[in-house]
């Protein structure tokens, strides 16, 4: 019996830390009743990015394919895994869901509009919106994070991206995210 009551308390202690956030409106409200008085806070990323075109399972499918050397018109339908390691077998922590699409003329450089999607720990299903542009071939690109939900509410951030390996199988891209969010 008194075995029961302490996992039973045990439960409820542990229920909000690993069950994260709280969603719903009511949630949404209450959350947006605190923000005058939160702090804010920086929340650091670094996560790999395995954007697969080929084989039987790919990632990343075109919707529109072009003919252009830099790409120019093509645009692709992405479901990504975000590991922790540069191995494809590597821990998932999230996915970059989204579309990007060439949108320059005179060099390889995509239009990005997706979501990186958290999966694990206090982020699950918390997500982080990404709109920028991506000079592929650039050793670093910045892309702003324009927002987010769940724990990253009126989030506001930096995504670098550097490629580690980019061929005919695809690209796994190293990302460093770092967000200003609210501590609510
Ligand atoms: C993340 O949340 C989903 C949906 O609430 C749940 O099914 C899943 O088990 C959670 N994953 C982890 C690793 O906590
Ligand atoms: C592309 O590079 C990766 C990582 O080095 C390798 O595993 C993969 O086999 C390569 N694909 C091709 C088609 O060379």
């Amino acid at each position: 019996m008194e075995k029961t009551c302490l996992v039973l308390l045990l439960c409820f202690i542990l229920m909000p830390i690993t069950q994260g956030v709280e969603f719903g409106p009511k949630a949404v409200e209450k959350w947006f009743k605190k923000l005058p008085h939160a702090k804010q806070k920086v929340t650091k990323f670094h996560f790999y990015f395995h954007d697969i075109v080929s084989g039987k399972n790919p990632s990343a499918v075109p919707i529109i394919q072009s003919t252009s050397p830099i790409f120019f018109g093509y645009v692709a339908m992405i479901d990504d895994p975000l590991t922790v390691g540069l191995e494809p077998d590597s821990t998932i922590v999230g996915r970059a869901q989204g579309i990007y699409g060439g949108a320059d003329q005179n060099e390889v450089a995509l239009l990005m509009t997706l979501n990186f999607v958290f999966t694990t720990g206090k982020y699950n299903g918390s997500t982080l919106s990404v709109l920028g542009r991506n000079p592929a071939r650039h050793k670093y690109r910045e892309m702003p994070i324009v927002g987010g939900s769940g724990i990253f509410r009126l989030a506001k951030g930096i995504a670098t991206a550097k490629t580690s390996w980019l061929n005919s199988t695809g690209a796994v891209v190293e990302y460093n995210v770092i967000v200003l969010h609210y501590d609510i």
